[in-house]
């Protein structure tokens, strides 16, 4: 018997199992109820008494044997469970999905809009968003009395005239250009504010992208070149650019730039009015007095500026008909921007 019970710790030893299965066989084959120890034990009864106290011994070392192999085969499986948790025994299924959300439309835009003016050496800078008068007004030409100064447009903070949240991105021009001396090749891009009733058309917080180039000899030719090679860039090799002349207090001469309409090619739609042009950005020289403003001796250097609205942008480009969409946050209209550049 005690032979017998060594050759059975010699296999225990050495058994291995492919999966948990055979582990459970072999958990039977030794401890079920008709299994080896139960067969040992009934032997065990009719031993001499005389031999009881070895085979007693041997019988326990058995049952020992079994139960630390059958340890340590539910651990080692107990491993390979963790690391099959990857469904790696199907290596045809798709990997798991991990859904990592999309950008935002206007981060979409913004950042196209960034691409496409670095590539002609702009580079970026940021201001502010609570801004004071002097670089949001006063440094930008607005005369005292100008409109935009009128409570109905600006968000003053804690009812201090000289502290604002900015309402153009045009302030950043001036920290700019108080900051660096030309060349300055910038696109500045930011969110800014209006106290303006919120419609499809209008909200209270927008985008814009602001470029500024300042260097000696630069001229209205180089600002409508840069232009039209935006245009092009973002809405089409076709697209046609068009600048009417317009007003700004910190541009002379200043202009607004349309494009041929990129819906109906300019054949006519709501989109355009049936005009076949929509305005897309303004745009012009930066006034003399705005350079002395900033410290730049406009009798050496002359500028153009240009600024225009995300949200503008990013409607002509995706159809969207109604801004506040881009504030809601609502899911089903985020996710359609997925893979979207
Ligand atoms: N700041 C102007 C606006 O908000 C846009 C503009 C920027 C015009 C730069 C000319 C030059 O409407």
């Amino acid at each position: 018997m005690e032979e017998k019970i060594r050759i059975y710790i010699d296999a225990i030893a050495s058994f291995t199992a492919s999966d948990p299965g055979e582990v459970e066989l072999f958990r039977l084959k030794y401890l079920g109820r008709k299994g080896i120890l139960n067969e040992l034990f009934e032997e065990f009864k009719l031993i001499p008494n005389e031999q009881k106290r070895e085979a007693g011994k041997s019988l326990n070392l058995l049952k020992e044997a079994v139960n630390k192999r059958l340890e340590e085969l539910k651990e080692e499986f107990a491993r390979v469970d963790v690391a099959m948790k990857g469904d790696v025994d199907d290596l045809t299924k798709p990997v798991h999905h991990h859904d990592p959300g999309t950008r935002h439309p206007l981060s979409i835009t913004r950042n196209r809009i960034i691409e496409i003016f670095s590539r002609i050496g702009y580079t970026v800078a940021e201001g502010p968003e609570i801004e004071d008068d002097w670089h949001n007004f006063t440094a930008l030409n607005f005369p005292p009395e100008h409109p935009a100064r009128d409570m109905q447009d600006t968000f003053f903070i804690a009812k201090d005239p000289d502290i604002a949240l900015r309402t153009h991105t045009s302030s950043v021009q001036i920290r700019t250009m108080e900051r660096e001396k030309p060349p300055i090749r910038k696109l500045l891009p930011g969110r800014v504010f209006r106290n303006e009733a919120i419609s499809a058309r209008a909200h209270c917080i927008f985008h814009q992208v602001e470029g500024l180039y300042v260097d000696k000899g630069v001229s209205f030719a180089d600002l409508k070149q840069n232009l039209l090679y935006f245009a092009r860039e973002m809405f089409g090799k076709d697209t046609r650019i068009r600048l009417r002349p317009s007003y700004f207090p910190f541009t002379e001469p200043s202009g607004e730039m349309d494009i041929s309409c990129n819906i109906c090619k300019g054949e006519g739609c709501n989109i355009c009015k049936y005009t076949g042009w929509v305005e897309i950005l303004g745009c012009g020289m930066v006034d003399p007095q705005v350079l002395a403003n900033c410290g730049i001796d406009p009798d050496v250097y002359t500028g153009f500026a240009f600024g225009m609205g995300i949200e503008r942008v990013t409607m002509l480009r995706y159809q969207v008909r109604d801004l506040r969409l881009f504030f809601e946050n609502d899911i089903r209209f985020l996710e359609q921007f997925r893979g979207a550049r």
